[in-house]
């Protein structure tokens, strides 16, 4: 292991919001679908090699869960949300430009608890799909595919959970989306992340006793 690598794919990962046309969205072919969605979903098992710290259920330990959208399923959505429910906000153009989509969910196994310890099982959950989610990226980025971890906007409402068939209980941690390379469009427009020049490395401090 060389870490040096990991230090340039951490430092490499970009935020990278890539907005189209529902009207007329990227069609991957076949070909480039084959090859890309292997890779989407070899990162994500990868991935799931995040540290969890409570196991959710004897057969399923993790607390996260991740579901993929291919893109014909990313345009006929990015249609439906505009044409059927008229989402205004930016979720129809890139679920439009997308490759393909990862939703990655965490369970919640105290939802309205007080209790700190109840508190801190829900809060590493949390960290741990975070963990995991983070690696999806630096995984997408060494591969070349272009991605953008959002909250999910519309994509994260229980009546969108209900019609994609994720159960209403989870949590949406963010919906990734994944450019692939080869169906770049010079005409979408490219955002990057709000906050990308604002890094200032204030927040280390050295201790001492
Ligand atoms: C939990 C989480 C949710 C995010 N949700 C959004 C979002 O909904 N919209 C958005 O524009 N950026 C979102 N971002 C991306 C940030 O804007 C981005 O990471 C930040 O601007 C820094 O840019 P960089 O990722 O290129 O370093 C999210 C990031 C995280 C970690």
């Amino acid at each position: 292991m060389n870490p040096a690598h990991l230090h340039d794919v951490i430092k490499a990962r970009k935020t990278i919001k890539v907005l189209g046309s529902p009207e007329a969205p990227t069609r991957i072919s076949d070909q480039v679908a084959e090859v890309n969605d292997a890779v989407v979903r070899e990162a994500v098992q990868t991935a799931g090699m995040a540290p969890f710290h409570y196991a959710r259920s004897k057969d399923l330990a993790e607390p996260w869960r991740a579901y993929h959208l291919w893109n014909e399923d990313t345009n006929s959505l990015a249609l439906y949300l505009q044409n059927e429910l008229g989402v205004q906000t930016k979720e129809p153009k890139l679920l439009a430009a997308c490759g393909s989509v990862v939703l990655i969910t965490w369970l919640p196994q105290h939802p309205f608890s007080q209790q700190e310890k109840q508190r801190k099982i829900e809060e590493e959950h949390i960290a741990a799909t975070s963990a995991m989610t983070q690696n999806l990226l630096l995984l997408l980025t060494a591969h070349g595919l272009g991605n953008y971890w959002s909250s999910g906007g519309i994509l994260r409402s229980p009546e969108l959970f209900e019609k994609l068939g994720i159960p209403v209980e989870e949590r949406l941690m963010g919906a990734i989306f994944v450019e692939y390379p080869e169906a770049t469009n010079p005409n979408h427009e490219c955002k990057p992340g709000a906050l990308r020049n604002q890094r200032s490395l204030k927040w280390i401090k050295e201790l001492a006793l």
